[in-house]
């Protein structure tokens, strides 16, 4: 069963690779959300919750960077009588053991639920579009994320789990998945989420 869901998602990157092997002469974050948009829609009532962010990489290489926070984590709610949702992060800084937490909102449209565009109410000037490339509700979630910064287009992707830690097979078959996006396995930084974290 599980297998399965997995060869689909494989089929699926195959034609993502196709995609953004295509011209990228005057892309922008919704374009290139446009072609990874796997066209499938998302089950919001499973989907919300606690999930811990496990890894994250760059598309240019020149923007990886260590991680500065552990114990990251976001938590998704609905609105009522809305597509929007309700997000929040919660991290850690690592230099100072500072604790964080974010409030924001998600917006998304009934006919497209895996697109999204968000922010935090501490600042709202700042906003990400992404979309949900692949999620099993239960465990993972593969998230595109694209933020526009003085003309540059800053790409990420964010592997998600619902537990802290991940086993390496796990770990082996999500980095291809990201890998399958454009995204080179050498730029995945580990988020630490080791065993006390609040
Ligand atoms: C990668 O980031 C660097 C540093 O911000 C920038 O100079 C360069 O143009 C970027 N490359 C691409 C392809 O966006
Ligand atoms: C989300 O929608 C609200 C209300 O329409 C809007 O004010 C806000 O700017 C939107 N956020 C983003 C990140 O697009």
């Amino acid at each position: 069963m599980r297998f399965q869901k997995f060869s689909e998602f494989v089929i699926l990157v195959q034609l993502l690779i196709y995609a953004l092997v295509q011209g990228q002469q005057g892309e922008t974050c919704a374009s290139k959300i446009e072609k990874l948009w796997p066209r499938q829609q998302l089950d919001m009532e499973r989907f919300t919750g606690q999930w811990m962010v496990i890894q994250l990489a760059r598309m240019n290489d020149s923007l990886v960077e260590d991680s500065f926070a552990k114990c990251v984590s976001q938590t998704i709610s609905r609105q009522p009588d809305s597509d929007n949702l309700n997000i929040r992060i919660e991290l850690t800084l690592i230099a100072d053991g500072t604790q964080i937490a974010r409030f924001g909102q998600v917006n998304t449209t009934s006919d497209q639920p895996a697109i999204w565009k968000w922010s935090y109410f501490d600042n709202l000037a700042q906003f990400w579009e992404g979309v949900v490339i692949a999620t099993d509700y239960e465990k993972y979630w593969i998230h595109y994320e694209c933020e526009e910064v003085d003309g540059f287009r800053i790409e990420s992707v964010v592997l998600r789990y619902r537990e802290r830690t991940v086993g390496p097979g796990q770990l082996a078959i999500y980095a291809s998945l990201m890998e399958g996006l454009g995204f080179p396995v050498g730029n995945l930084v580990d988020i630490p989420q080791p065993a006390d974290c609040a």
